[in-house]
């Protein structure tokens, strides 16, 4: 039996995609050889419905001084954060010397602005890589990871936060109860604890299996968090639905009885039940899915290369390492992958080992189709490809159907 990591429950698995590489292991050729494998699979907890992953990479194979992935490389999601940012610093920080703390910080896309601004703050960001990014900014970073004995020593030297803060972060940490009493440590009475991940609903509405991967441990609902927070000491007084990443929510948290509920939290818990979100039937029903997306994938991908077509991919994103390791897509598919990261470039995807190129390079000849596997970004790089349409080539999308558009 796999406990829950969250309530110890049992967690019952609803999908398997087997051996999976680290999303984010982009691989140097030499480096093959000796490439890490675990389980990918998923479940769901039959205490307090948390969906979770049923094996946990230890996180110092994942979040290292090489971690590739830089948080600045949308120009859509530099704008949410910087928006994120005005809106903590007229709400939760509008009071006197108020001072935030950001879980997973990465290179400083939220906190920035709050510097602009000179309000205290503190990114805890463990991957040097990024947090160096941050730092050459003038942004205050601590190399760690956040957990119970961090908080402290941050409340120790600092004194107590309005607002933690996390983006793309919490759902990537099993470690739940030492987080919150960390965040519990932390933060003044009356202060929140605001994260934002990917939506269960979401995923399951479109099918977008490859959110699931090494980093995502946790795939959050409205009912599997209020569950969460209640069991250690807190209340979901808001939830927001947020357009970013394929669709995620912004949960807030306070101590418990400190704040009011809003109403949304009532309407998402009334939305979940009524499309029984949280149930068997559900996630089974999103794991064939699942397969058929993988078989129309695969098919479609065959025969345009059976008819003499080039394929190639668009975003080293940690995401497509479940979709081409799980769907088999190997480079006599996609004969390789443009993104904009120079740290991905030069480098062997996970797994299935897709060359990365630059994506100034897209251009040089056209492909005649692409695989987007960037898809959170549509707008922003097919903005900056029109061209490519333009010149009669196409895109492929995998979610939340398989289509050529
Ligand atoms: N907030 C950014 C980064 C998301 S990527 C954004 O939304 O774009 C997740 C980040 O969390 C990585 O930079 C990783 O190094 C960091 N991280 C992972 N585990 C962590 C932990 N226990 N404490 C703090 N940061 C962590
Ligand atoms: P993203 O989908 O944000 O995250 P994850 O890796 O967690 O799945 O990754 C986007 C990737 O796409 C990243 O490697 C940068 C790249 N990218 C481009 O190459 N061009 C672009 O215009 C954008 C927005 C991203
Ligand atoms: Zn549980």
């Amino acid at each position: 039996m796999v406990a829950c990591r969250v309530c110890s429950g049992s967690v019952d698995e609803f999908l398997d995609f087997g051996r999976q590489p680290l999303s984010d292991a982009f691989l140097d050729p030499g480096e093959v050889e000796k490439e890490f494998f675990f389980r990918l699979a998923v479940g769901m907890c039959g205490n307090c419905t948390m969906v979770q992953l049923m094996e946990e990479v230890p996180r110092e194979r994942m979040f290292h001084d090489s971690y590739p992935y830089f948080s600045s490389g949308s120009s859509v999601m530099r704008q949410h954060f910087e928006s994120t940012a005005e809106e903590f610093l007229r709400t939760e920080l509008a009071g006197p010397d108020p001072f935030i703390v950001e879980i997973g910080s990465n290179d400083g896309v939220m906190l920035r602005a709050i510097d602009r601004a000179g309000v205290r703050h503190l990114g805890v960001e463990p991957s040097g890589s990024v947090a160096e990014r941050a730092r050459a900014q003038g942004i205050a970073v601590c190399t760690e990871f956040f957990e119970a004995d961090t908080a402290a020593a941050i409340r120790a030297e600092h004194g107590p936060a309005d607002v933690v803060y996390a983006a793309n972060t919490f759902c990537h940490i099993p470690y739940v109860e030492s987080i919150f009493r960390g965040v519990d440590a932390l933060l003044k009475p009356d202060g929140v604890f605001v994260f934002e991940d990917p939506y269960l609903g979401e995923i399951v509405e479109r099918t977008s299996f490859d959110q699931i991967y090494d980093e995502h441990f946790y795939f959050f609902t409205a009912r599997s968090v209020r569950a969460m927070a209640r069991r250690f000491g807190f209340d979901l007084v808001d939830v927001r639905r947020l357009p970013v990443h394929g669709g995620e929510v912004r949960y807030t948290l306070a101590r418990t009885g400190a704040r009011r509920e809003s109403p949304a939290v009532a309407e998402l818990l009334a939305e979940e039940e009524r499309k029984g979100l949280a149930t068997r039937a559900t996630v089974t029903g999103f794991a064939t899915s699942v397969e058929r997306t993988r078989d129309e994938l695969m098919t479609l991908l065959r025969g345009l290369v059976s008819d003499g077509r080039r394929i190639v991919g668009y975003g080293a994103t940690a995401k497509s390492a479940t979709v081409t390791n799980y769907c088999g897509i190997s480079a006599d598919l996609v004969s390789g992958v443009f993104d904009t990261t120079p740290a991905k470039q030069g480098r062997l995807t996970p797994g299935a080992h897709l060359p990365v190129r630059p994506a100034e390079e897209f251009t040089a000849p056209y492909p005649d189709y692409v695989l987007l596997f960037a898809w959170n970004h549509a707008e922003e790089i097919m903005a900056k490809e029109r061209a490519f349409r333009e010149a009669g080539g196409r895109w492929i999308l995998y979610t939340p159907k398989v289509q050529v558009v």
